[in-house]
């Protein structure tokens, strides 16, 4: 029998054919010498991290010398579903409470931080958890790929509001909650928002947007996903408090972190979120993983309590100068356009004034060629949605924006950057010189 010939009975789900392959995985596969793409950490604690194994390798040797087989195999074991115990009470007293203000229960809180395998998989569990077909999310255009894609995964309506350099604009947002409820028949559900230096464009939103956008939030009845994945990259200003410490009864913020980009690609996330929300968010992990890889989660506690606070000094510093280097290179070598100014995270956000420019085919064409790899902005936009068009004071379907492009400087050190960027603007230069 053929292939063709094979008798088929199953169908792909409509998701599928909606929801296109991730900008950034696609572009991983890329290998450019200039890679500001992907969001990859690229300071590392690297004298701390093979420590740690060897230190954990010792321990589990000296079980095993000392007879006691059972820890041993209980540490290369399931764990619990929402994470181990010593890790979620160093990180809620730690990281979430100490160093963030979360009104956490110091005895009992531990229980409310729940462990995930990445961050990602907490946004994928949470809109699982919550959004049926049609129901309404708020977040602002550009918006972290892996957010509003997992979004329009579960068929949600997205309404998109334009951000400025404070991110999202609270009085856009009321005025989509506004117009959501009348034109789309139902309120928003649930508002994302990446407050300390944005994916993809790199802005941090003050202090006074902050409580209004919780207020908006509370009014309305809906929830707020804060996603602080560059919670501890923050190189320049003052440390803001998060949305999460306002909501003191823990009932209005879904407060997302991770390791990530503040130690290594552990693949571990940590979260805090109203009881019933996690109650649900568990039992679907339950399904999808059953729980976090245990050892590693291990090695995250050990970094956590005894190395954090040295390394992640150095961290940030090492990201300043990358940052400042991809800065100083654009604003030799850029054509006219506009560039975010970010306090802290891994990520520029550049849009060009020619609004003719297709920073996607551009990437093809030329930025790949050469060798320099970045995303472009429309990567950024879910594949269906709607805009809220302030001068319109309506929301129209959605219609990506090619001008611009996320630069990553997390990766490559600060001279490469350097070198890649003038590559690149030399490249748009002559684009625009018609060469
Ligand atoms: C804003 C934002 N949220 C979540 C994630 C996913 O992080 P994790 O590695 O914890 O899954 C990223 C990664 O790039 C991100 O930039």
């Amino acid at each position: 029998m053929t292939r063709e010939e094979l008798p088929v009975a199953f169908d792909f789900a409509t998701w599928t054919r909606l929801v296109p392959e991730s900008e950034i995985r696609r572009l991983l596969r890329v290998k450019a010498r200039y890679y500001f793409a992907g969001g990859k950490p690229g300071v590392l604690p690297l004298d701390v991290l093979p420590k740690l194994l060897v230190e954990l390798g010792v321990d589990e040797f000296e079980y095993i010398l000392r007879g006691d087989r059972r820890t041993v195999i209980e540490h290369f074991n399931y764990g619990p579903t929402e994470g181990i115990p010593e890790l979620r009470k160093v990180l809620a007293s730690k990281m979430l409470s100490a160093r963030d203000g979360i009104p956490i229960d110091p005895r009992e809180g531990w229980r409310d931080v729940i462990v995930t395998t990445g961050s990602q998989q907490a946004i994928f569990a949470i809109l699982d958890a919550l959004i049926d077909p049609g129901d309404v999310i708020i977040t602002q255009r550009p918006a972290y790929l892996g957010f509003v894609n997992t979004a329009a995964k579960f068929r949600s309506r997205i309404v998109t509001v334009p951000a400025d350099e404070e991110g999202l604009v609270p009085e856009y947002v009321q005025r989509a909650f506004d117009l959501a409820r009348r034109e789309l028949g139902k309120p928003p559900e649930l508002i994302y928002v990446v407050p300390d230096s944005d994916n993809p464009t790199g802005t941090t939103m003050p202090l006074k947007r902050r409580k209004e956008i919780y207020e908006i939030a509370a009014a309305e009845g809906a929830l707020i996903v804060e996603d602080a994945a560059y919670r501890e990259i923050q190189f320049r200003g003052e440390r803001l408090p998060p949305i999460k410490a306002l909501d003191s009864d823990n009932e209005r913020v879904i407060y997302l972190r991770t390791t990530s980009k503040e130690v290594a690609v552990f693949r571990i996330g940590y979260s805090v979120m109203p009881p019933d929300v996690r109650e649900q968010v568990v039992k679907l992990k339950g399904y999808l993983d059953l729980c976090t890889p245990t050892l590693m989660q291990r090695i995250v506690k050990a970094y956590y309590e005894k190395f954090f606070d040295e390394n992640i000094l150095r961290v940030r510093e090492e990201y300043k100068k990358r940052c400042e280097a991809m800065e100083a290179a654009m604003d030799e070598y850029f054509p006219p356009g506009h560039r975010t100014e970010p306090t802290g995270g891994f990520f520029i956000w550049w849009s060009s004034d020619d609004r003719e420019f297709d920073s996607s085919e551009f990437l093809e064409r030329v930025a790949i060629p050469s060798g320099v790899a970045y995303v472009p902005g429309s990567a950024f936009y879910p594949p269906f949605g709607y805009s809220y068009e302030p001068e319109l004071n309506a929301l129209t379907e959605l219609r990506p924006r090619k001008h611009g492009m996320r630069l990553g400087y997390s990766y490559l050190e600060p001279d490469e950057i350097y070198e890649g960027v003038r590559i690149l603007g030399q490249k748009l230069r002559e684009r625009e010189s018609g060469g």
